[in-house]
Order: C-alpha cells, then sequence, then structure tokens
C-alpha cells in the first residue's frame, strides 16, 4: 500500500465556498453572471470545459483556451481554481477517440499519461488542486466499467495519481465520486480505493434530490477521510427540487445541513456548489436546483449557506421545548415533533446510550422531523436559529431485533397436577448497548394433563412489536406423587443401630429424594420417610415396631441368700452398662453399677423379699417375687 501523501492540514480558516463555472453562463451570461460570482464565491471549478472532452478532442490535439479564459478570469478576481476532472471514467464523458480506439494496455496508459501531463503541466502555478480521477466505483463498490477500466485494468486509477504526481508535486491530488457522501458500500470502496493511492483528497459530490442525508452521516464519512490524513470538500452540492414540489425552505434546509456538516468537520475545506444560478447550470431551470434563482436573486438556500458555513449567525433565541415523539417504543422512529418558535430554523441533534450529540438536520423550516432512526434508546433536542438548546426528549427506543425464542414461565421442570402458564423471552440489547424494549410475559393459562404436554407455534412479540422465533417445545406437568414404601423391623433393642428400608419411585417428574435407602430407627417405635418428586408432591411411608430394653430380666422368682437376691440378666447389645435397681413400694431397696456382656446371673444386695420391681436405668424389667430364707 503506498503511504498517504502527508497528513491533511486541518482546515486554515473558514471552509471555502467555491461553485462550478458553467461554460454557456460564463458566455453568454454577462456580467450578472459573472458578478455573482465573484461577488459571492472563493473558488471555482470549471464544469466541463476542462474535461477530457474539452482539453483534448482529437488525440494530440490539446484546446485550451476555453479553459484559460475562465481559469484566468477567476485568478484575475482573486480566486482559487479547482482542476475538473483529469480522468473520468464514464465512456460518454470520454472522448470517442479513446473510447472507439483499438488499444493496447500500454498504448492506453500512454494515452492517460501523455493526457494528464500535458494538462497538469500546462496549469501549473494556477490550479493547486486537481481531480484526478472521477467516478470509478458503481453504487455496490465494485470498479466501474469505462475505457480506461476495460483495457488498462484496475491500476489505472493508480497509475493516473502517479502521473499527476510526477508532473507536479505541488499540486494536490484529489478523487472524486457521487453519492459516496455518507457510509455505505460505494464509500467503503472509496475508503478501500483511496488507501492504496498517492493522494491528498477526497471530492464529495453531494447531487441531493430534495432531501439531504442526516448530517451525522454525512460528518461520519468526513471524519473517516480526514482520520486517513486526507483534505476533503464538498465538491458538486445541488438539490434538485422536483421531488419536494419546489419547496424552497426544504431545499435550503438540505443545503444548510450539507454545508454545516463540512463546517463541522475540520477535515473538509471547501463547499462548491455545481453552479450558482437557475438560469445555467447541469440541472433544467425547473428543477430550482441553485442558491440563486435565474434573476440572480439570492433564494433560501444561498442563506441557508451562509448560515450552514457559518459567514452569517443567527439570534440566540430562547430554547424551544423538547421534541416529542408519538410512541415511546418503536420498531422505526417516527414523527418527531417541538413547539414552534416564531418562523425560526432549527437544528435537531439526538443522542444514543452511548451519550454523545450528533447532529440530524440544521436549518429546518419546520419544528418536526420524520426520522428513521437506527436501533438504540435515543434522545432527541432541537435549538431555534443559534439559540440554547431544549431540554432533552424522553427517551425513545428504536428496536427491530426480535426477542429470543420463548420459554415457559414460570421456569420449572415441571408443573404439579396442572399447569397455570404463559411465556417469556429474552430480548436482545440494542447496538448501543442500552436494553431492548423487552417482552411482556404472556398471561398464564391453565394446562392439564399428565407428563409432557406439547406446545407448538408459539411466538411472542417485544414491546416494539418484533416477532420472535417459534418455540416448538413443552411443558410437563406431574399428577401423581411417588411411592414409597418403609420396611421395619418387627422390634429392635434401644441402643442398638436398627434401621428399616425404604424404596420410592415416580413415572413423571420423578424423584427428588433418593429411591431406596435405609432411616434410623429410634426408640419412639415408629419410623416413616416421605419421598418427594420433582414436582413437589410428597408421599410419606412409615411402620412401627417395638422397642426392647437394652437388658432383659429372666428371673421371676429367687430367694435371699447372704442378704443378695440373684438375678439372671441379659444383655441384648454388645455390652450394656448401666445400673439395676430393686424397688418395692417405690423405695428403693436394693441397686447395683455393672457391665454386662451377654446373659449372667449377677447378685444385688437386698434384705427382705416380696415382689420387687426390677429396672435397668429407666426400663422396667419386671417383678421378682423375692422369697427370704
Ligand atoms: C456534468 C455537467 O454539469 C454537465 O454540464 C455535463 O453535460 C455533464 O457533466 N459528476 C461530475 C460532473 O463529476 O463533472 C458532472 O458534470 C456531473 C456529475
Amino acid at each position: 500500500m503506498l503511504a498517504l501523501a502527508a497528513p491533511a492540514q486541518a482546515r486554515e480558516g473558514p471552509v471555502e465556498l467555491g461553485t462550478a463555472i458553467n461554460d454557456a453562463g460564463f458566455r453568454f451570461g454577462g456580467a450578472e453572471y459573472r458578478d455573482t460570482f465573484t461577488e459571492n464565491f472563493d473558488a471555482a471549478t470549471a464544469e466541463s470545459a476542462m474535461k477530457m472532452t474539452a482539453l483534448q478532442p482529437q488525440q494530440g490535439q490539446f484546446e485550451f483556451d476555453g479553459a484559460d479564459e475562465i481559469v484566468d478570469w477567476a485568478r484575475a478576481a482573486g480566486k482559487k481554481v479547482h482542476g475538473h476532472v483529469l480522468v473520468w471514467c464514464a465512456d460518454e464523458w470520454t472522448p470517442a477517440w479513446v473510447v472507439n480506439g483499438t488499444w493496447t494496455r500500454d498504448e492506453l496508459l500512454a494515452v492517460m499519461e501523455d493526457h494528464i501531463r500535458t494538462v497538469v503541466d500546462h496549469f501549473e502555478g494556477r490550479v493547486h488542486t486537481w481531480d484526478v480521477v472521477n467516478e470509478a466505483l458503481t453504487a455496490e463498490g465494485a470498479r466501474k466499467d469505462c475505457v480506461w477500466q476495460r483495457v488498462i485494468g484496475d491500476d489505472w486509477v493508480a497509475r493516473a495519481f502517479a502521473a499527476a504526481r510526477a508532473v507536479d508535486p505541488g499540486v494536490r491530488l484529489l478523487y472524486n465520486e457521487y453519492a459516496a457522501d455518507f457510509p455505505n458500500p460505494k464509500f467503503e470502496a472509496l475508503v478501500a480505493l483511496v488507501r492504496g493511492l498517492d493522494l491528498d483528497g477526497v471530492g464529495l459530490q453531494h447531487h441531493t434530490y430534495g432531501y439531504a442525508p442526516y448530517q451525522y452521516d454525512v460528518e461520519d464519512a468526513i471524519a473517516r477521510l480526514g482520520a486517513l490524513g486526507l483534505d476533503v470538500h464538498v465538491s458538486e452540492l445541488n438539490v434538485t427540487t422536483s421531488q419536494i414540489g419546489g419547496d424552497l425552505r426544504e431545499q435550503a434546509e438540505a443545503y444548510w445541513t450539507i454545508a454545516a456538516a463540512c463546517q463541522a468537520q475540520p477535515a473538509c475545506f471547501r463547499v462548491t456548489t455545481w453552479g450558482f444560478t437557475d438560469a445555467y447550470g447541469w440541472r433544467p431551470p425547473s428543477e430550482k436546483a441553485m442558491p440563486f434563482d435565474e434573476d440572480y436573486q439570492p433564494k433560501p438556500a444561498w442563506h441557508a449557506l451562509e448560515r450552514g458555513l457559518a459567514r452569517t449567525a443567527g439570534p440566540q433565541l430562547g430554547p424551544p421545548g423538547p421534541p416529542t415523539s408519538p410512541a415511546a417504543v418503536t420498531q422505526s422512529q417516527g414523527e418527531l415533533s417541538w413547539p414552534q418558535v416564531g418562523d425560526a430554523t432549527y437544528t435537531l441533534q439526538h443522542r444514543d446510550a452511548g451519550n454523545v450529540w450528533r447532529t440530524v438536520a440544521t436549518g429546518m423550516w419546520w419544528p418536526g422531523f420524520s426520522l428513521y432512526e437506527r436501533e438504540g434508546t435515543w434522545q432527541y433536542r432541537a435549538r431555534a436559529e443559534d439559540g440554547a438548546w431544549s431540554e432533552p426528549s424522553t427517551p425513545v427506543k428504536v428496536d427491530r431485533t426480535p426477542p429470543g425464542v420463548p420459554y415457559v414461565v414460570p421456569q420449572v421442570a415441571w408443573f404439579r397436577d396442572s399447569a397455570m402458564a404463559g411465556f417469556a423471552a429474552d430480548d436482545p440489547p440494542l447496538p448501543d448497548g442500552s436494553p431492548g424494549s423487552g417482552v411482556e410475559p404472556t398471561p398464564l393459562q391453565p394446562y392439564a394433563g399428565q407428563g409432557v404436554i406439547p406446545l407448538r407455534f408459539v411466538r411472542v412479540s417485544d414491546r416494539a412489536g418484533n416477532v420472535s422465533p417459534e418455540l416448538n417445545g413443552e411443558l410437563r406437568i406431574d399428577a401423581a406423587p411417588p411411592r414409597v414404601g418403609l420396611t421395619c423391623p418387627g422390634r429392635i433393642v434401644r441402643g442398638a443401630r436398627a434401621t428399616g428400608r425404604f424404596s420410592a419411585s415416580d413415572e413423571a417428574s420423578g424423584l427428588a429424594t433418593p429411591p431406596a435407602g435405609t432411616v434410623a430407627l429410634g426408640p419412639r417405635g415408629s419410623a416413616s420417610v416421605t419421598a418427594r418428586d420433582v414436582a413437589g408432591h410428597t408421599a410419606t411411608a412409615s411402620c412401627r415396631y417395638a422397642v426392647l430394653a437394652p437388658v432383659r430380666l429372666f428371673t421371676r422368682t429367687a430367694a435371699v441368700r447372704d442378704a443378695a437376691v440373684r438375678l439372671r440378666l441379659g444383655c441384648r447389645l454388645a455390652v450394656c452398662r448401666g445400673a439395676v435397681t430393686l424397688r418395692r413400694g417405690g423405695r428403693t431397696i436394693g441397686r447395683r453399677r455393672l457391665t454386662l456382656a451377654g446373659t449372667r446371673t449377677v447378685a444385688v444386695r437386698v434384705r427382705r423379699g416380696g415382689a420387687v420391681a426390677v429396672s435397668w436405668g429407666s426400663d422396667r424389667l419386671g417383678l421378682v417375687r423375692v422369697r427370704a430364707r
């Protein structure tokens, strides 16, 4: 890639105002034509007098008189002259001897380079900026068909700039293009093209049909070229009025907006109108495309240019009320309006979540705008003339992004017994990072049944009306509790580890608790276990069992011997530690702490016989009839 020429100097001084000098106007328009130019403009572009068809109508036959007369007249009036155009990729505007010739690549290269060298050399010192190449791209951003492209190939553009650079390094070389005056495929191709060229700037024609592009877009196009170190000029500005019913106020708004865009961008050094009077020029007088009418009287468009280029200023009026929009959420921003301030003109700005105010349009004659907005959450403000800005509008959300696939709410894997369900969906954020308009969850509706309930062709819309993709899914209802059973032994020994075994199952939502296991059996003599399914049903199984004391008494009668009675005790555990107690009439008559393992006879001291209640800890073991000897 060629290194770009020296970075563009940020504009020194105000934006220049140029215009195209029409051959007929220059020749037959008399003093009115010429004086209107010299009194109002800083620079001249020959509308056609410096094109190849004029300068070299036959091969090798150069005719400069017509061009020289315009160039010298303009320079004598102290004006700059912009050279337009060395090579135009338009067969209908290329001399027939070139288009109809049979050339090799090298032969046509020689023709092109010879023309460039001869012309740039001829005007050296008088013309300091040249459109070297004009309109080499299609609307889609491809290379346009013309004899230069067909015969030489893609590098014809670079070769043209190299030839011009070689003649006079002091001349600033520009590439000129139409309908690339705001970011679009052609503009992107223009950026790619110029990055590979040895040039100093770009001319963006603005052949505007009634309505200007949004100002922020025009500014972005200029700024992006400026960021490449290139100078930019609005090279051919006109606004035809047939599509706007001849409305000169609307025309003025378009001129004003384009001029204000250039004025706002340091890389833009000039605005050139493509003619200046409706009496002479490219478009028929009926189009009223120019800033001066057929009698050379300034139209609103002229005053718009002066204001757009800050050559004149407007009153510092008080701020209008903030703009309002009929919809707070929409797919495509519709009408904006704000309170009228006398017969003022207005500027409208917008900002999205990025919070940078950008100008939509300038010199608006009516306090309203029909705006097709990018997605985002936008605020608007307006000002009358050069006055203060209004308060920002309440936010307007422009959302064209459909929500995601709907999902069932509440988001449960299983509904229990029946379902009251609705649908919701995620709504992606907008390009500016602000939230999407969001989806109102649908009203809940009843579903019945058991198991999987199919859901077909379900769509939801976000608040802006964007429709989601279909949900073809299901919801699940579990109408039956789980089954559970608990098996326990008929009896247990207190203190011994004893368990019951349970098993559970659930056909539909499945168990949320273990499908099997054990429960510890405690001294209470009953146990239960509850199974729960995913849907939330529960089922409980229980069992009862006897709880035996850890120690059992085998003895029923005994005799006192040696002031003691012998009791046969059995420990149902591995070992029993505690105390055996003998009571009669509620009084303890004998007690002995011991550690018992298995079954054994133990002596407990007592004095007298009788019915004696034997216990172990808190367990009553039984009665023993004790015979005294
Ligand atoms: C136009 C002239 O205005 C006409 O008089 C002529 O007949 C055709 O060319 N883009 C350009 C200009 O770069 O050179 C064209 O000028 C308009 C479109």
